[in-house]
């Protein structure tokens, strides 16, 4: 009996003590998971604050783009915090790595010249992989990843930009895009996750996850920029600058409306931790987001309690009033935005700014608040540690480009196809077939499968782009020896082959230039869809686009038809789903429309009947 007794006491006692530790563990893990809070570097913060002029508080808040700097002193001349890179300012020598890690080690040397050596952020719009340089891995677009409906992955995804970026030294990074995209003939669709909000609350919370890591001072960590706050997807056509399209124009809804489609990326970036937030060039109601106090300060800073800073949209401030700079400045300083990306005109800002302070129209306490969350971002990332130098790791080099950072993206762009159509099942092809013909504008073109924001700020169509493995070559790599694998890109030769593969679609373009009235298929892709259909052999058609296009006969002439959007580099991946390797397991974030007539059509449209809904997706 005494040793029952004893027996269960010991029971008890071991499972109590698993109990603690299982739940020290949960504790522990998930304060490792929610990382430090960016307020807490305020003791250190405001010992620097109280050494610094006015001068050097406001050259922390003005961010120039490097190619419009008049001179390279102004860097330590104007004690500025931060230089940016927009889609085409690169190093005078060029793309490579090489130059850009001796362009950003440049600019930061010239910070130790100041008084307090204090370091820059370096910017760039690494939307997709680190996409300006030749050699980086270029990954899908976010329509793409939207359709993986994979966190995990978009983690990996950003990891790995982060990791890239870190290699040239820049360690700033223009997102994730949060933006929730309500009609798909705007030219940024393809920035987005998804139209679906709650996918883009879960995606862009793994992509701060990924980019910003555990902690912000992990060398291969960059800080995150969820933009473009708030209700940039959510214009209305025909009100962008200029009054066509939708790009930078006037989203009409009510507060509930905006809060429910468009804040709820913003709502879990910031508890992911976000270290800055770029404000829209789009309004709300006519008020400008980049001078809107109830956005800005009301909403953002104080309700959701972001603690990081606001960077302002390339030029943004300049549109508040076109016609008067200073006003502008001090309409949106005075509204919560802490740092200007102001490329050219960054003298008339810094000394617009120092009058306004000087004249009362912006409290220093502004200006006080927008350097305290400046800075905190600064010693978040280790700038500020004086043992430890801003200049770029160039160890880190040695994984730029890597087969494993390749493999990443393959998977991504498995994950991301989606299977419209797959008639009598055409697909999975043979890798043995006696012959296999490939046609269409975007089957051997690298430029047109990476889209926008590659290496130029448009892109850019044809092989000239980047390296990588094209749709074609994917093929050729897959089948066995003795297949052969034949190509024209309008579609001529497919006769007698076992099966045609036709890649269409649309070129690369970039934010407004991407803005379109009609989404249908361009005559060159009819034409060479038609031609392959001529020719009477199985037909698989390969869309490579930003957006859902409208499909017209093109759905029925195909006999399987797969939405590949803007995969990247890593062709391959295409090959591994087209062959069977990996089955198609994506599934729509943008609904499908059936006409042009139906545009915009997203799921809160009344009578919402697409050709494809959100969330379909075939399999094999
Ligand atoms: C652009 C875009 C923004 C980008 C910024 C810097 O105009 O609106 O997404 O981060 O300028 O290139």
């Amino acid at each position: 009996m005494k040793h029952a007794a004893l027996f269960r006491k010991i029971v008890l006692a071991s499972a109590a003590a698993a109990a603690c530790s299982f739940l020290f563990y949960q504790i522990t893990a998930a304060a490792a998971s929610k990382p430090r809070a960016l307020s807490s570097y305020d003791p250190q913060v405001k010992q620097v604050l109280a050494q610094m002029t006015l001068d050097e508080k406001i050259g922390q808040m003005t961010q120039p783009d490097q190619s419009a700097l008049r001179d390279p002193g102004d860097v330590e001349n104007l004690f500025l915090g931060s230089l940016l890179s927009g889609g085409d300012s690169d190093p005078k020598e060029g793309n490579s790595l090489e130059a850009w890690t001796n362009m950003y080690d440049h600019y930061q040397e010239r910070t130790k010249k100041t008084r307090l050596q204090i370091p820059l952020l370096y910017g760039v719009d690494a939307v997709h992989g680190h996409n300006n340089l030749l050699g980086a891995v270029i990954f899908p677009h976010d329509i793409a990843l939207g359709c993986t409906r994979n966190p995990k992955l978009v983690e990996q995804v950003e990891k790995v930009t982060a990791a890239e970026m870190r290699a040239s030294g820049v360690q700033w990074a223009f997102g994730p895009c949060v933006t929730v995209p309500q009609d798909i003939r705007w030219g940024r669709t393809y920035e987005g996750f998804s139209e679906d909000p709650s996918i883009v609350a879960s995606l862009g919370e793994a992509a701060v996850k990924g980019f910003q890591g555990a902690s912000l001072s992990d060398p291969l960590a960059v800080v995150a920029s969820a933009k473009h706050y708030a209700g940039d997807g959510g214009t209305t056509f025909g009100t962008a600058r200029g009054g066509r399209g939708l790009d930078q124009g006037d989203t009409r809804v009510d507060e509930a409306t905006l809060r429910k489609i468009h804040l709820p990326g913003y709502v879990t970036a910031v508890k992911a931790g976000v270290g800055t937030i770029m404000p829209s060039y789009s309004s709300w109601n006519g008020v400008k987001c980049s001078a809107s106090k109830r956005l800005l300060t009301e909403i953002l800073k104080q309700e959701l309690g972001f603690e990081g800073f606001l960077i302002s949209d390339y030029n943004a401030i300049d549109q508040i009033n076109p016609k008067d700079y200073k006003e502008s400045i001090a309409v949106s300083i005075n509204a919560g935005m802490d740092m200007a990306m102001v490329t050219n005109r960054y003298p008339q800002f810094i000394a617009n700014l120092k009058a306004l302070v000087n004249e009362g129209q912006v409290p220093m306490s502004r200006i006080d608040d927008a350097v305290t969350r400046i800075l905190r971002v600064k010693f978040a990332m280790g700038l500020m540690d004086k043992g430890r130098s801003p200049l770029a790791d160039r160890s880190i080099q040695k994984t730029f480009g890597s087969p494993e950072h390749r493999a990443v993206a393959r998977q991504a762009v498995r994950e991301s196809l989606v299977l419209l159509k797959n008639d009598r099942k055409t697909l999975p092809l043979s890798k043995n077939a006696v012959r296999i013909h490939v046609a269409g504008k975007s089957a051997d073109n690298i430029g047109n499968q990476c889209g926008g924001w590659t290496i130029r700020w448009q892109g850019q169509t044809g092989a000239v782009t980047t390296g990588g493995t094209t749709i074609l070559a994917a093929i050729k790599n897959a089948v066995s020896k003795d297949t052969q694998v034949t190509y024209s890109a309008d579609g001529s030769g497919a006769a007698g082959a076992t099966v045609g593969v036709v890649v269409i679609g649309e070129r690369p373009y970039a934010e407004g230039n991407g803005d379109r009235a009609e989404l249908s298929l361009a005559k060159e892709d009819l034409d060479a869809v038609a031609a392959m259909k001529a020719a009477g052999i199985p037909l698989v058609t390969i869309l490579i686009s930003g957006r859902p296009m409208v499909l017209g006969d093109t759905l029925d002439k195909s006999d399987a038809l797969l939405a590949a959007w803007l995969p990247g580099t890593e062709g391959q991946g295409v090959a591994d789903v087209l062959f069977g390797d990996y089955k198609p397991t994506g599934k729509l974030s943008f609904s499908w429309p059936r006409a042009n007539g139906q545009l915009p059509i997203n799921m809160h449209t009344a009578k919402y009947d697409p050709l494809f809904k959100v969330g379909y997706g075939l399999k094999y």
